[in-house]
């Protein structure tokens, strides 16, 4: 564990986020956290649609979710493995258990690459990963924000941001799939048919629903509802746990695809493109950039 004052704690090779880390020890001991059969894992980069499929997830399991007559944060009925913010005992939450995490494919506990568990894998364009995250560290105290996307697009080139290297997240958990029981959903296939997408997640979860609550589930799993649901947004923890620099925005900002267009030069794209090409050739994902403004509206 390294001792060092800065935001990123940087432990076997990961940078997290060292504010949210609220029990070092539990890290220590992430490689022998009890797995159960029934749990279900969503592992993202980063502001790749970690909190859209928190929703999507809370209101498959939940029926008072769907139903809203039980407000609770997805944040809470999906925590995050690694920032245990609410210090939930979780040898003691019922199953099925849901669990959200940034973590990398090494760190991941010995139960899960046994592929006892459940995994959903989230991945979006890294242009708009990169967009999103820079806008995102304006927001968040916790994150050191830069003061230009030139400055930001480095330290995300280099990893040196929480969550590392977005290249070595994606590589590595594709590239080990095998070791997993996993299902890998694009950010902007959830976005061109949020219907299909949810129905695949439900396939692979082997959950049956009728089409009233597919109906509900889609209809609140789109970006314009969860933008004023509280409790998608989780607006509560990101007051008072997470620390928030201003008092608007929220974990939802734009959610479209090729925002990145409006906030790189020129020079910036061509040099991402060829740090891109460089890290990710042979790569067999493919990647979609933007969508057309129509599409983007997110057919439901
Ligand atoms: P933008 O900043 O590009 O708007 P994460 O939850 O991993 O931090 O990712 C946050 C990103 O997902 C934000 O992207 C947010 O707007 C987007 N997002 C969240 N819910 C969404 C939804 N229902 N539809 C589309 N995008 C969504």
């Amino acid at each position: 564990m390294d001792a060092k004052n800065t935001y990123i704690l940087k432990y076997k090779g990961y940078n997290f986020n060292r504010s949210l880390v609220v029990d070092s020890d539990f890290l220590e001991n992430l490689d022998d956290f009890e797995i159960r059969d029934d749990d279900v894992f969503i592992i993202t980069y980063p502001k790749s649609g970690t909190i859209w499929t928190q929703q999507i997830l809370s209101l498959i399991y939940y029926e008072e979710h769907r139903n809203r007559t039980e407000l609770v944060e997805t944040v809470d009925r999906s925590p995050f493995l690694e920032y245990n913010l609410h210090k939930i005992d979780y040898g003691k939450r019922p199953s099925p258990r849901l669990f959200t995490s940034h973590i990398p494919y090494y760190l991941a506990p010995k139960g899960l690459k046994n592929k006892k568990a459940k995994v959903i894998y989230v991945y979006r364009n890294p242009k708009d990963v990169l967009t999103s995250y820079f806008h995102f560290s304006h927001l968040f105290s916790s994150l050191r924000a830069s003061e230009n996307m030139g400055y930001f697009m480095e330290k995300f080139l280099d990893g040196r941001v929480v969550g590392s290297l977005w290249f070595d997240h994606v590589r590595g958990w594709y590239e080990h799939r095998h070791d997993f029981n996993i299902l890998f959903m694009m950010y902007e296939e959830m976005k061109k048919d949020l219907r299909s997408s949810v129905l695949k997640i439900c396939s692979f979860l082997e959950k049956e629903l009728s089409e009233e609550d597919l109906d509900i589930i889609v209809n609140q799993a789109t970006f314009q509802n969860m933008k004023t649901d509280p409790q998608a947004n989780y607006d509560g923890s990101v007051k008072y746990e997470l620390g928030i620099k201003k008092n608007e925005g929220h974990f939802m900002r734009k959610g479209t695809v090729g925002d990145w267009k409006r906030n790189l030069t020129v020079e910036q794209n061509e040099r991402f493109d060829r740090v891109f090409q460089r890290k990710m050739k042979d790569f067999p994902l493919k990647f979609i950039w933007e969508i057309d403004e129509e599409e983007n509206q997110c057919k439901i």
